[in-house]
């Protein structure tokens, strides 16, 4: 019998190999910026609880945190909304490449999508650019710390409002987003990984 792992597209190997699905720039910001593979299949799993399952990253950059865990949870569908035209681009171009079908970009601000469409959220500190003045992605936007306090409490509300139930990783969080409603179930040694169940 052959190996499913085998079958596996060259790209799930490991983070080197996921991030050569990108141009050298991209690659290079990813240490920083983009989800690594072991976070994203672990987050995935927590998410992707029951077949049909709505993922959606918030600020989902470039991909890789949909695109690892649609592969490994094919029955979940995961979206990512990202406000960068460039990075929504490399995210579709990648998609193609990683043989997905289970997934949906989008591009746009958070705040101008319905929240109420999916069931579970995944977030990467997204909006932590705007208090932090080293390692940008680019210059090409706004960064204000008024602007972090605004989506901060957006997503506030808007996760308050979810039902029992609904399930939230936190990756390098300062968990300014998180409503006291949500409840930390695991996390990872070091805190910087959490997953949390609203009440
Ligand atoms: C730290 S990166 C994480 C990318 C991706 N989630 C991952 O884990 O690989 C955060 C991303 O959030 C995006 N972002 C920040 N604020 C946003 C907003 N208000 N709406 C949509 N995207 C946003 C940034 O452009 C950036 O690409």
């Amino acid at each position: 019998m052959q190996n499913s792992s085998l079958l596996r597209p060259a790209c799930y190997r490991n983070d080197a190999t996921f991030d050569w699905l990108y141009p050298e720039r991209i690659q290079q910001l990813s240490k920083r910026h983009w989800t690594p593979m072991g976070v994203a299949r672990k987050s995935a799993h927590f998410l992707a609880n029951a077949p049909g399952k709505k993922i959606l990253d918030i600020g989902s950059g470039v991909g890789k945190f949909c695109l690892i865990g649609a592969h490994y949870y094919p029955e979940a569908t995961f979206y990512g909304v990202e406000q960068r035209k460039e990075l929504y681009n490399h995210a579709l171009a990648a998609k193609e490449a990683a043989k997905v079908t289970n997934v949906d970009f989008i591009h746009g601000n958070f705040t101008q999508i319905d929240l109420d469409e999916y069931d579970n959220f995944y977030f990467y500190n997204s909006f932590f650019e705007n208090l932090d003045d080293n390692d940008r992605i680019d210059h090409q936007i706004e960064y204000s710390a008024s602007l972090y306090v605004y989506y901060s409490r957006f997503l506030f509300k808007a996760l308050d409002n979810k039902p029992s139930g609904t399930r939230l990783v936190t990756f390098h969080s300062l968990e300014n987003e998180v409503p006291p409603s949500y409840q930390v179930v695991d996390a990872s040694i070091d805190l910087l990984l959490k997953m949390w169940i609203k009440r």
